[in-house]
């Protein structure tokens, strides 16, 4: 690596004098010694960045707009008060992310309940709560949601338009075949909309779209929304059920050096330009976007175990993590970097393939990367695990999950402790 940012790490990381990687002003090797391994390490000022990218993105073009922190992309409290701070409002999955999103000091009334399935128990905790929208996903939903509400409550429905965002399948969302929402072509979206509007209590307010996530092609949002419009008109909404337009998240982010994904700016820009050229009047336009603002704010820090050589085969690198920590790349074959932090100057000399310490061969967490020399004791880091990483942490072989770690000016600090093992049997009875 040279000594200037990378596209793929974290805002403002450098190498340092030792010619050790650093990250928000830390020596991630002195991290390591303090935090010990695997740890996630994440930039504060990478993640407020983005956030300002986007809120000045909005603002330069219209007055009434909302981005919403998907907090899935890594529902950490720290996180979360952090881009409430910056003036995010936010969307829950669960009553778990719920409870995250509340405990950090979200403000309810600018909670976006999501989900295809939402439990009673959810839907009860969000309108105990004061949750200011409900995205209705199904049928069922506007059924159960109505009955246990005596009060007024505003929705948006969620809509599939039928159109395939270019990424893994697993993450795509708005094709017709799917669990998410209301289609559209086969008119369910509109028989949707007439359900709300019979209902007693549920007040319509607005359209809802997400056609999937890691998406590096701008052209199927602006179909989405030309979909939206025309669903819209043939509905014969009113404005006070337009009032609101969220075509989702999605915004792809950079795993490897080379990946040049679309700026914020011109996603941002993308959608209000969409958005204006189809709807009169304009409704406030909101985005949800979870992994640009926080995928590229982290990195993961691993301690070196063993270094195994298959002479005309390839050579492993095994860390003390894994798919518990990292599970993205055995679920969508997605693809990381992967660097020697104590040796973060040195040129790249060493093929290696980066494998966990789990009981399962497709536990790799970077295939064929180049690294500098790799020598047990190293500090191997792989950039852009912010989002989906810590969120889709698990235990297998009973692996403790790692810490989070905040990093700002040189300082650094635990927001997530580390799982201990007792942790791990502390629901056992
Ligand atoms: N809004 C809704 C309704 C969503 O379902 C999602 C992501 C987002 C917003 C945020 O999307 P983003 O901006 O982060 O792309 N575990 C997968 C990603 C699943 C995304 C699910 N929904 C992964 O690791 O790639």
């Amino acid at each position: 690596m040279t000594n200037e940012t990378e596209n793929h790490l974290p805002r403002g990381s450098r190498v340092n004098d030792e010619g050790h990687l650093e990250v928000g002003g830390c020596d991630t090797v002195a991290l390591a010694t303090e935090f010990g391994t695997p740890a996630y390490v994440y930039s504060e000022d990478d993640i407020r960045s983005r956030a300002r990218e986007y809120q000045s993105a909005f603002k330069a073009r219209t007055d009434d707009f909302e981005v919403i922190y998907a907090s899935k992309a890594a529902p950490i409290v720290a996180v979360l008060r952090l881009l409430a701070e910056e003036g995010l409002s936010v969307d829950v999955a669960s009553g778990g992310e719920l409870h995250s999103a509340l405990r950090a000091g979200a403000d309810p009334a600018r909670v976006y309940l999501h989900g295809n399935n939402k439990t009673g128990a959810d839907l009860v905790k969000a309108t105990e709560a004061g949750v200011g929208r409900i995205v209705c996903d199904s049928f069922d939903e506007i059924v159960r949601l109505d009955a246990l509400l005596d009060r007024p409550q505003e929705v948006m429905i969620r809509v599939t338009p039928g159109i395939k965002a270019n990424t893994h399948t697993y993450i795509q969302t708005g094709q017709l075949d799917s669990k998410f929402g209301f289609g559209l072509e086969d008119g369910l979206a509109a028989n949707g909309i007439e359900a709300i509007r019979a209902s007693r209590n549920l007040r319509l307010v607005g359209l809802h779209a997400h056609i999937g996530s890691q998406i590096f092609e701008l052209e199927p949002y602006v179909k989405t929304i030309e979909a939206l419009a025309g669903l819209a008109d043939d509905a014969g909404l009113t404005p006070d059920e337009l009032r609101l337009l969220n075509v989702g998240g999605g915004l792809g982010i950079a795993y490897e050096p080379d990946d040049d994904p679309p700026s914020i700016e011109s996603y941002v820009d993308l959608k209000v330009e969409g958005v204006k050229s189809v709807f009169d009047p304009v409704p406030r336009i909101l985005s949800e976007p979870g992994r640009s603002l926080v995928g590229n704010a982290a990195v993961t820090l691993y301690e070196v175990g063993t270094v195994k050589e298959i002479p005309g085969v390839r050579t492993y690198v095994s860390v003390d993590g894994g798919m518990s920590d990292n599970l993205r790349p055995m679920l969508y074959g997605a693809r990381y970097d992967a660097l020697i932090a104590n040796r973060a100057a040195d040129d790249p000399d060493t093929r290696a393939t980066i494998a966990g310490m789990h009981c399962e061969s497709s536990d790799v967490i970077a295939a064929d990367v180049a690294l500098a020399a790799p020598r047990v004791g190293d500090i191997l880091v792989t950039p852009a695990t912010g989002a989906y990483g810590h969120a889709m942490a698990n235990n297998y072989n009973c692996i403790p999950r790692p810490p989070v770690i905040f990093a700002k000016d040189g300082d650094a600090r635990v927001v997530v402790r580390r799982e201990t093992l007792d942790d791990l049997i502390s629901r056992d009875v």
